[in-house]
């Protein structure tokens, strides 16, 4: 019997933007996401000293936290970086790995994002492994090339061993994040598609339990064409998850 797909999945992408008294805007998307049972599971990753102040407002709602990086190791002289384990111990049930912006702005290699992602899978948590093509590769025609090099080195071996792994793939062209720029639905499901077969190719039935969402400026406006696609499993979503309303409405464009 083929496994089933799992639910889609909107992640809000807070970046370095929030402070305590983005408290507020929690708890309107608390309330909204109460009002009406979303048909997605709704996450949002704020920068980790606001887990535990998010955490005291989630608790029991239908709104999860997560995480925007990770350390690969557990603990140690590691000036300023945060393990998996202590995302977790702070309320965080999912972590981004490997965002274009730490890509380019802290050279992070596709080996270290796969370092990530299994540390992320040591601690329990969910990993979000973004791959993406820039612009110059994007006109140049590589885009298959390159997102298929990424994912092949961007995943830890742990996956193929542990059955039971559940994790997620972010497709965010690099000149879409930010930028009001999108790829056309059709380019979106034909990318999408690629990634689940190389997904399948590397494995097998289990890669059913994974997800392919969509980021690079989905807003309420174009979220409907997005995410209902049938490769697009949900989005992750950076401007526009800052403000309840807007992200509540990209929430609820999923039919
Ligand atoms: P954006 O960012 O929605 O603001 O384009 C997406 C992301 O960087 O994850």
């Amino acid at each position: 019997m083929p496994a089933r797909r799992p639910p889609k999945l909107v992640v809000g992408n807070w970046k370095m933007f929030g402070t305590r008294r983005s408290s507020a805007e929690v708890r309107t998307l608390v309330r909204l996401l109460g009002l009406k049972r979303p048909h997605c599971e709704v996450v949002i990753c704020p920068p980790a000293v606001l887990l535990p102040p998010f955490r005291q407002i989630n608790r029991g709602s239908r709104l999860k936290l997560g995480g925007q990086d990770c350390h690969p190791l557990t603990q140690g002289a590691h000036t300023g970086d945060i393990s998996a384990e202590m995302l977790k111990d702070a309320g965080a049930g999912y972590v981004i790995v490997g965002h274009s912006e730490r890509r380019e702005a802290y050279r992070e290699t596709d080996q270290m994002v796969a370092q990530k992602a299994q540390a992320a899978l040591r601690a329990g948590l969910h990993p979000i492994v973004c791959i993406g093509e820039t612009a110059e590769q994007n006109e140049a025609g590589h885009t298959l090339d390159v997102l298929t090099r990424q994912l092949e080195r961007s995943l830890p071996d742990l996956l193929d061993a542990t059955e039971h792994a559940a994790f997620t793939i972010a497709y965010e062209p690099v000149w879409a994040i930010g930028t009001g720029r999108i790829p056309s639905p059709a380019q979106i499901e034909e990318i999408h598609g690629e990634i689940r077969r190389a997904l399948q190719k590397r494995l097998g039935l289990q890669a059913a339990k994974s997800r392919v969402i969509y980021g690079g400026s989905v807003k309420a406006s174009n979220a409907r064409a997005i995410l209902n696609l049938a490769e697009v499993d949900g989005a992750l979503v950076g401007g526009a998850s800052l403000k309840a309303t807007d992200f509540a409405a990209i929430v609820y464009s999923i039919n």
